[in-house]
C-alpha cells in the first residue's frame, strides 16, 4: 500500500491556502482504500517561527479540529500531534549526521532570511537560529519516520520534500536500505494560492482568509481581494488575478470557464467577487458547522490525539530501533 503523510505547522490559524494545498487532497486521498494515511500537527517546527506557548496551543487546536471538520476519519488514518513521538528528534539527530551542511544552506527559508540581512546591511546570520537552519532535516524525520511515497504540499515545500529525499539516499547508502524515497504530491490546477494582496497566502505576509472565518467576516475579506481598476464593462485580464486563482482553485472546469467568459464580457468586480464568496461559502459551511462544535471541546480532540500518537508509535518505537542497530547504537531497555 502506498503511504500518504502531511503536516501543518500549529503557528497560526488556518487558511485557505493551507486547505487547498494540504487539507484538502489529503483528505480526499484517504478516502482511496489502497492508501495508507499520517496526518499531523507540526508543533515542534511551530517553535521556529512562534515564541508564545499560548499561540503554539490555541493553534494546535484550531488545526487539529480543522483536519476533523474537513472528514478526515481519525479510526482510519493516523492523526497525531509531531511532539507527542519522541522518536521523531532522535530520527532527526541520525539524519543530521548524514546531511551535508551546504544542501542546508541553499534551503529557501533559510536562505531568505540571510539574504534579507545581508541586504540591509546586518551581519548574515543575525537572528538566525540554528532551528531555522534544521528545518528540513525535522521535516526529514517526519517524513522518513513513516517511509511516506508521497507527500501532498503546496509549490512552497518541494524543496524540502526533495531535501528529504537526498537525506534518505546519503543515509541509506551508508547503512542500508531503510528508507522509501518520497515524493510531492501537487495538484496542478493549484499553484499557489495567492493572498488577500495577490501575493503568496501566507501567515508571515498577513494577507490570508481564515479558512473556518465566520460567513460575514469571509464575505469582507473576499470584498477586500486586490483588483485593478477596470471598471464595470471593461474586458478583464485572467491571467494574475488574484481573485481569479481563488475561483479556480474551489470550482470545477466548466465553473472556471464560464468566469473565464465573464471576465472577457466585463464583468464588475463587485459581482465576481460575490461569485467566488458564494462558492467559497458552498464548500466551506458545512465543515463550518462541524468546526464550530469540535473547538469548543478541547477534550475529544485531545483524546484523538491521543489515540493517534499511540498508533504512530507503534511504528515509529520499532523503527527506531531498527535504526538505532543499523548506525550501531546499543537498543533502549
Ligand atoms: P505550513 O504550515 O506552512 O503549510 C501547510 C501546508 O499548506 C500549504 N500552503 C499552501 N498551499 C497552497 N497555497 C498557499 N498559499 C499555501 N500556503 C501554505 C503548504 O505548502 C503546506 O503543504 N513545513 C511544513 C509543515 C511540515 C510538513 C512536514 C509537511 C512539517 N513537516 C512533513 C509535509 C511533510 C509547513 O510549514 O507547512
Amino acid at each position: 500500500t502506498q503511504r500518504v503523510l502531511t503536516g501543518i505547522t500549529t503557528s497560526g490559524t488556518p487558511h485557505l491556502g493551507n486547505y487547498v494545498g494540504a487539507v484538502r487532497p489529503t483528505v480526499r486521498a484517504s478516502r482511496l482504500a489502497a492508501v495508507e494515511s499520517f496526518y499531523f500537527l507540526a508543533d515542534y517546527h511551530a517553535l521556529i517561527k512562534v515564541g508564545d506557548p499560548a499561540r503554539v496551543q490555541r493553534s494546535t487546536l484550531e488545526i487539529a479540529a480543522t483536519w476533523l471538520a474537513c472528514g478526515l476519519n481519525p479510526e482510519k488514518v493516523t492523526f497525531y500531534r509531531q511532539s507527542d513521538i519522541p522518536e521523531i528528534p532522535e530520527l532527526t539527530w541520525l539524519l543530521t549526521c548524514v546531511t551535508g551542511k551546504g544542501l542546508l544552506n541553499r534551503a529557501h527559508a533559510y536562505k531568505a532570511s540571510v539574504d534579507k540581512n545581508t541586504a540591509s546591511g546586518d551581519e548574515p546570520d543575525n537572528g538566525v537560529t540554528a532551528g531555522l537552519f534544521m528545518y528540513p532535516v525535522l521535516m526529514a524525520a517526519d517524513i522518513l519516520m513513516f517511509n511516506a511515497h508521497q507527500v501532498p504540499v503546496g509549490r512552497d515545500q518541494i524543496q524540502h520534500i526533495e531535501m528529504a529525499r537526498d537525506i534518505a539516499s546519503s543515509f541509506n547508502h551508508l547503512y542500508g536500505e531503510h528508507f522509501t524515497l518520497p515524493e510531492a504530491a501537487i495538484e496542478d490546477h493549484v499553484a499557489t494560492l495567492p493572498g488577500l494582496d495577490g501575493r503568496k497566502m501566507s501567515k508571515s505576509y498577513d494577507n490570508t482568509i481564515p479558512l473556518f472565518a465566520p460567513k460575514e467576516q469571509l464575505r469582507k475579506l473576499i470584498m477586500g481581494i486586490v483588483t485593478d481598476s477596470r471598471t464595470p464593462g471593461e474586458p478583464k485580464d485572467t491571467q494574475g488575478s488574484a481573485l481569479f486563482q481563488l475561483y479556480q482553485a474551489f470550482a470545477s472546469a466548466e465553473e472556471t470557464a464560464v468566469l473565464a467568459k465573464a471576465y472577457a464580457d466585463g464583468i464588475a468586480w463587485g459581482d465576481a467577487k460575490q461569485l467566488l464568496f458564494e462558492r467559497l461559502d458552498a464548500e466551506i459551511a458545512p465543515m463550518r458547522t462541524i468546526y464550530d462544535e469540535l473547538i469548543q471541546d478541547p477534550g475529544k480532540i485531545e483524546r484523538t490525539l491521543q489515540a493517534g500518537a499511540h498508533k504512530a508509535r507503534a511504528i515509529a518505537t520499532p523503527f527506531t530501533a531498527r535504526l538505532r542497530h543499523a548506525v550501531g547504537l546499543r537498543p533502549l531497555d
